[in-house]
């Protein structure tokens, strides 16, 4: 019988310390009838990838271990399952994974078709792994849930961050007037690509700064659900706030006639492809603050315990 084929692959062994994360020989992941395989050109770290990988959210996101890590990829198909009729071997694509999965932090990965639109032709190949987890959760905050549209106000808390910074651009590219919070450090890059207003959270109270009221709040700052609940008032009648970290009081909102959205992001290959274009067209890019190597992975998690990463890190995997 021929050896079964292996695959370097980072793998969380016990929750705890990043000591626990291990580079080592695995068995290549296998395809069911719907799912594809990708040879991973990168894929891109995210704060959960650390909480996870601590077993601080265990009950929420229950993994078997040891589990590979990482839900966002680029990479080229090598094969693909029987009932997969829309993609080809060979494409070059990108996904958000199934986070109770095995992950991105391996030369392989499997998923469901569904996941996976063909990259953008316009940016390298693995710097589109930095897009999948902002894009869409950016998309379906402000288009889904926040029903944003050309001419309206709103603002972007957490705005210099992996989503933060593809949420403006998706905004702009709306027709919005874009307000964001950020560390005064971040202020040139956000100005670049085109956020109208900026609050530096270290200086000022962002209720004290907004003077016309907001359509729409899209909040991923890491302020507490009493603090979010208190920038409700800012909205106009109708208009909503959608939080992907701390959810914003439900009876205030009610009392104020707003709305107010706590939501996950979720895989959809439908959408990736909208987001490949207006990167094809120039309207969006990922803004990437640093680049490891995949062995290097378990160093960038120590970091993130530490707090010193700042910014969308990609972790490249092919060469
Ligand atoms: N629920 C979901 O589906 C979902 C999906 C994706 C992400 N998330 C969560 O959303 C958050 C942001 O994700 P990310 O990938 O953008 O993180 P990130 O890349 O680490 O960026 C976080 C940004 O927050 C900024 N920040 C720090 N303290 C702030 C404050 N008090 N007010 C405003 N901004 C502040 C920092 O800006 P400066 O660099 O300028 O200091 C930093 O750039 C994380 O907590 C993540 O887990 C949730």
């Amino acid at each position: 019988m021929p050896a079964p084929e292996m695959m370097h692959a980072i793998r969380v062994h016990a929750y705890g310390n990043s000591e626990k994360m291990h580079y080592e020989n695995v068995l290549m992941p296998k395809i069911e009838a719907d799912e594809v395989l990708i040879k991973v050109s990168a894929t891109a770290f995210n704060p959960l990838d650390h909480l996870i990988r601590m077993g601080v959210v265990q009950e929420t996101f229950p993994h078997k271990l040891p589990y590979i890590p990482n839900v966002e990829v680029s990479g080229t198909i090598t094969e693909i399952g029987k009932g997969v009729k829309n993609l080809k071997v060979g494409e070059s694509v990108f996904a958000l994974l199934n986070i109770l999965s095995n992950g991105a932090a391996a030369e392989y990965v499997a998923t469901k078709a569904e996941y996976v639109a063909v990259a953008p032709k316009k940016i390298k190949l693995p710097e589109v792994a930095a897009m999948p987890v902002g894009a869409l959760t950016a998309w379906q905050a402000l288009f889904d849930h926040g029903q944003l549209e050309s001419g309206q106000r709103v603002l972007i808390a957490g705005a210099a961050g992996g989503v933060g910074t593809l949420a403006v651009q998706l905004a702009k590219w709306k027709g919005a007037h874009v307000i964001g919070t950020a560390s005064e450090a971040s202020f040139p890059m956000l100005k670049e690509i085109g956020i109208d207003e900026l609050i530096d959270y270290n200086q000022e109270m962002v209720e004290e700064r907004i003077e016309d009221k907001l359509d729409l709040i899209f909040n991923l700052s890491p302020e507490g659900s009493n603090e979010v609940s208190n920038w409700l008032h800012l909205l106009r009648e109708g208009g909503t706030l959608v939080s992907i970290t701390s959810p914003a009081d439900g009876k205030v909102a009610k009392e104020l006639n707003v709305n107010v959205v706590h939501m996950n992001v979720q895989q959809s290959g439908e959408q990736l492809a909208h987001i490949a274009k207006l990167v094809d067209e120039g309207v969006l890019k990922p803004v990437i603050a640093e680049k490891v190597k995949l062995k290097d992975l378990p160093e960038l998690h120590h970091r993130a315990e530490v707090g010193t990463v700042r910014g969308k890190v990609l972790i490249t995997v092919g060469e």
